[in-house]
């Protein structure tokens, strides 16, 4: 199957890290995989077109109206509904997005839509209006747009989320922490309404989770408070950033800490050099009985 690529701009999004997430996906995948942070559904996407069934999950209404649309397959009443906001120019864009909570079904997933194309980085949140970002092309594929029939999208916050599948594995992309104190007074937020699902994000629940579970993947930002939370799994330092870049300091932006079935069923399928490649890669625990051979 052809995969079908996310016709939204969405902050976060993960279409530039497929090619190196699909090098840690274990076999173990292909029973099925539970993604409890939808958002741009870029990675969710491949691994569906892939033939595995994926329950994604997110709590952002907007978002969620959208993915149930597209769902529906119903594309000319979304397609009219978006249209009537073009041409578009800032203050529309100011104007939907005083008033996106006052929508509903098609008119909340078209607004979204538009906003999600129109705002810088694709933050509908805190993002300004970008000019010419929602064109004749743009149009075309989200027409074209088909939701694979296995990818399921429900509304649902992680800690419900993720114990309604434990025999699934999990492929986590949570929004990250974020740099700036938390109680500042300007909200950085990107997810959510002003951004207030990710000031308010409760990241030790999500590690009292995952402890309880194997079989998961996650990727997160690359900051002292996170590698110190997850100091007992094996943290990997990709370099996929947005263009493959890194930060000045040459750190990876980005992590991704797996749990033990995934590093067994690396270990496993690794042809050569097994060590070497985990001393040159990651961080994990001193004297880990993974690295013993
Ligand atoms: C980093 S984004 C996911 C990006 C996605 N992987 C992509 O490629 O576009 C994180 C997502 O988590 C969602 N979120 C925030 N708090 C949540 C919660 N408590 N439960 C479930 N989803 C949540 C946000 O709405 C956002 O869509």
């Amino acid at each position: 199957m052809k995969t079908a690529r996310s016709p939204i701009r969405y902050p976060g999004g993960k279409g530039k890290a497929i090619r190196f997430l699909d090098a840690y996906l274990p076999s173990w995948l292909d029973r099925g995989v539970c993604s409890p942070f939808a958002g741009g559904l870029n990675f969710e996407l491949y691994i569906a077109s892939r033939g595995t069934p994926v329950h994604a999950y997110d709590i952002y209404k907007p978002l969620l109206a959208l993915w149930k649309e597209l769902k529906s397959g119903n594309r000319a009443e979304l397609l009219a509904a978006v249209k009537q906001y073009l041409p578009m120019d800032k203050q529309k864009f100011h104007d939907i997005k005083a008033n996106l909570d006052k929508l509903s079904g098609t008119e909340l997933a078209a607004a979204f839509y538009v906003l999600s194309r129109t705002a810088h980085s694709g933050n509908t949140s805190n993002g300004g209006y970008v000019e010419g970002r929602l064109t004749e092309g743009n149009l075309r594929k989200l027409e074209k747009f088909v939701m694979p029939a296995n990818l399921h999208v429900e509304e649902a916050p992680f800690w419900e989320s993720i114990p309604l599948h434990p025999e699934l594995a999990l492929y986590l992309d949570p929004p990250y922490l974020l740099k700036e104190k938390l109680d500042s007074k300007m909200s950085k937020g990107l997810y959510g309404s002003k951004g207030s699902t990710h000031n308010d994000f409760d990241h030790l629940k999500l590690k009292e989770l995952l402890d309880k579970r194997d079989n998961w993947i996650m990727s997160y930002d690359n900051h002292p408070e996170i590698i110190d939370l997850y100091r007992d799994y094996f943290i990997f330092y990709p370099s996929w950033q947005y263009g493959m870049t890194t930060e000045r300091s040459g750190k990876s932006r980005e992590i991704l800490i797996v749990s033990s079935h995934v590093v067994i069923d690396m270990r496993d399928n690794f042809q050569e050099g097994w060590t070497d490649f985990i001393r040159d890669n990651c961080t994990f625990p001193k004297d880990h009985p993974l690295l013993r051979i």
